[in-house]
């Protein structure tokens, strides 16, 4: 990891990021939705909850170790599903699997990867869950979370909170979206960025071609650059319970809704038989007016905690965050953009740098709170 000695925290990660990747791509990971509010307002909020020392404690073993769903992992962290890291980085989400797996945390495969499950899974090792977005054509999703769990996926993860696709003016200011357009501001942003040009681009060309939604049907699987050739994947925006239901019967393992941010929908989760929720506004990225997760996340744990997993994310750039998250009841803690900023600058390295940041900053805290155990961590 010495090549990355000299990114000190998540934020020199992010500077790295953005001066190695295109502007329309860098905002596209980096940025939130309309006017942001939100992504300030998951910042401040994190900010503000604070954490109560313990002081005269013998910190000298303490531990940061989770047990997620029964299993024991150094630390509560699990990498967030992300679209499309493989624009990031050759083959990111592979790179992004490969530093869980150093980490012992799981990976998250998001429904639009680059890559399929079945490659992450043979060249990572890493313990692995799957992201779903429903796709119009049920049938077809259904042999989609099958062909996860053959691939090994301990967990489904059902995201709730993006009935629509997100309102994000950057996007098009940029020229970025997929399907990609090539436009002059486009080529212009690209020609700029040689590295990552010659890293991701020209090296995928030069491999596997444009790169695509690895998880779409062959049929329909058309390059990024290319329009959708039929509407069955598009993202449904007709999903209820009656897709949790049927999600519930066919899964077998564990199964996670995420994006609930009200103590009603974690209660109604726990009664289709969801195993555990994901407290989050989705990084920031979908509903500008939502609340942070922070807000209402010690409501939804006094409601359904002692009955299933409860989770958290969005915001999360130090180990403070993380132990702030604990404090508020989250049992485990995903990263979604600290990661990615990680694997652009260097890969698995990369984002192993980011890991370990994030791991020994929280060990820091710890520490600091004379706190031996996670569940020794306690608001002020
Ligand atoms: C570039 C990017 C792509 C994302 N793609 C997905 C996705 O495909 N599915 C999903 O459930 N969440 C997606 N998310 C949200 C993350 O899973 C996670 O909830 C969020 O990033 C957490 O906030 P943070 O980035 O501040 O850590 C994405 C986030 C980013 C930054």
């Amino acid at each position: 990891m010495t090549g990355f000695a000299h990114i000190l925290d998540v934020e020199d990660a992010r500077r790295a990021a953005r001066r190695r990747l295109p502007r329309g791509l860098f905002e596209f990971i980096d940025r939130g939705t309309e006017d942001e509010v939100s992504l300030a307002g998951n910042r401040a909020k994190l900010d503000a909850v604070k954490l109560a020392p313990s002081v005269l404690v013998d910190v000298t073993q303490r531990s940061a170790a989770a047990e997620i769903f029964g299993m024991t992992q150094p630390s509560p962290l699990i990498v967030a599903p992300t679209a499309v890291a493989g624009l990031v980085w050759h083959d990111g989400e592979i790179a992004l699997a490969q530093a869980a797996a150093k980490a012992g945390i799981p990976f998250c495969v998001s429904t639009q990867s680059n890559t399929p499950i079945e490659r992450i899974a043979q060249e990572s090792g890493a313990r692995l869950w799957f992201q779903l977005y429903v796709w119009k054509n049920r049938a077809r999703t259904l042999t989609l979370i099958d062909r996860a769990a053959k691939a090994g996926a301990e967990a489904l993860v059902l995201t709730v909170d993006t009935a629509v696709g997100p309102v994000r003016e950057y996007n098009v200011r940029n020229g970025f979206g997929i399907p990609l357009k090539p436009s002059l501001r486009a080529g212009i942003d690209v020609a700029l960025h040689p590295r990552w040009t010659c890293d991701v681009m020209l090296r995928a060309l030069l491999t596997s071609g444009v790169p695509t939604y690895a998880h779409y049907p062959d049929e329909f699987r058309t390059p990024l650059g290319r329009a959708a050739l039929s509407t069955e994947v598009d993202l449904a925006p007709d999903v209820t319970w009656d897709d949790v239901r049927l999600l519930r019967q066919r899964w077998k393992g564990k199964f996670i809704l995420k994006g609930i941010l009200t103590v009603a929908d974690a209660r109604t989760a726990l009664e289709h038989g969801v195993d555990g929720i994901v407290v989050s506004n989705h990084g920031a990225r979908n509903l500008d007016a939502a609340p942070g997760p922070t807000d209402v996340l010690p409501a939804i744990v006094a409601a359904v905690g002692d009955k299933m997993e409860v989770l958290a994310d969005s915001g999360v750039r130090r180990g403070a965050d993380v132990a702030r998250f604990v404090a508020l009841g989250a049992k485990g803690v995903m990263i979604g953009r600290a990661t990615l900023y990680g694997v652009a600058i260097g890969g698995a390295d990369g984002a192993g740098r980011v890991l370990d940041i994030l791991h020994q900053q929280l060990s820091a805290t710890m520490g600091m709170l004379g706190a031996q155990r996670l569940s020794d961590i306690r608001l002020a």
